[in-house]
């Protein structure tokens, strides 16, 4: 069965900043199980705006006991954030997929190193309530922001930095200062620390600055976990979609039915779906939330990157629907297998 959206209650809602809201949703009883979650995952949501289909994913920023709550900062152009941060009101209703995502913290033996910039904080924010009730010893937060009145969950951070001041240690970076999270900062940063688990989360540039930093230092590919929040489109491979013959003849399986596409060219597996109407799950359709994820039962499919994906799942057969194109003829997909 694939996950489907449920209608969702806002019960709370609280501005972290100027441009931030948190957005805490009522979960009836029927739904607990399903709505359960690990800290860093994310929700998938879903608005008619302006008589569009839109879906975007943001990352939940509650953990535990909370209200199950996500973060969402509005971005220029962005229909979805404009939409969450300035129309949204208490009591309204919004289509909301239950939590996914792997971005998460597997064990609280090590210590633990976050990077976040901007909204990267959100995910970061309930891996560090978790890494703190459930017992990481040694836990580093690096957050980076323009200026101060950015910081999104800036005095719950600061309540935590004296709650737990023997186990964290926050440090803020803001670019109007001239402080930055580049490749030879966090260089510095991790120079003396024991081996630890690194969690990193804001935008591609960031991102690519800390990940740089972090293989400076040796710290080995396996200890670095990475949420990217905008497809990092400057490295992605162009596959080009054999226009014509069996190529294009796939068939994808969903909900116990299968079901033959001719895909046309230039089409992703999941465009292809989306047109003859099946409708699979899906968000961001640029290959970084995973929302889309499926199994290739045969044949052979080639994905434009991968971002989203570990590398054991990729070897398991699972590919990003949004951005793979078949390769080879007698290709059969499945979101059953998910
Ligand atoms: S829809 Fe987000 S990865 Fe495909």
């Amino acid at each position: 069965m694939s996950l489907q959206f449920h209608n969702l209650q806002v019960k709370e809602l609280k501005r972290e900043t100027a441009k931030t809201v948190s957005i805490g949703f009522q979960i009836p009883d029927n739904l607990k199980a399903e709505f359960q979650y690990e800290a860093g995952q994310y929700l998938t949501l879903k608005a008619m705006i302006n008589g569009e289909d839109v879906r975007r994913s943001y990352s939940i920023s509650s953990y535990g006991d909370e209200a199950l709550q996500v973060s969402c900062k509005v971005v220029d152009g962005g229909k979805m954030s404009t939409f969450l941060v300035n129309e949204l009101g208490l009591g309204d209703r919004v289509e909301v997929m239950p939590p996914m995502g792997n971005f998460t913290l597997k064990t609280v033996k090590h210590p633990l190193v976050l990077f976040a910039a901007g909204s990267g904080i959100t995910p970061i924010f309930s891996i560090l309530k978790k890494a703190l009730k459930e017992g990481n010893s040694d836990i580093k937060l690096f957050y980076g922001n323009r200026s101060e009145d950015e910081i999104i969950f800036k005095a719950a951070i600061e309540a935590l930095k004296v709650q737990f001041s023997d186990r964290l240690l926050v440090q803020h970076f803001l670019s109007s200062d001239g402080e930055r999270l580049d490749a030879q900062r966090v260089q510095s940063l991790v120079s003396n620390l024991p081996e630890s688990n690194y969690f990193i989360c804001g935008p591609k540039g960031m991102i690519a600055a800390v990940k740089d930093g972090l293989e400076k230092s040796k710290v080995p590919a396996s200890h670095i976990n990475i949420e990217y929040f905008a497809s990092p489109k400057t490295d992605k491979k162009a596959v080009e979609t054999v226009a014509s013959g069996e190529v294009n003849e796939i068939i994808a399986e969903l909900d116990g039915e299968r079901h033959s596409i001719t895909l046309e060219p230039g089409e992703t597996i999941l465009d292809g779906t989306n047109r003859i109407g099946i409708d699979p799950p899906f968000s961001c359709q640029s290959g970084v939330c995973t929302t889309c994820k499926c199994k290739v039962l045969s044949g052979e499919v080639e994905m434009e990157n991968n971002f989203g994906l570990g590398e054991d799942e990729a070897e398991e057969g699972f590919i990003l629907s949004c951005i793979s194109k078949p390769t080879s003829a007698g290709v059969v997909v499945s979101w059953d297998e998910v």
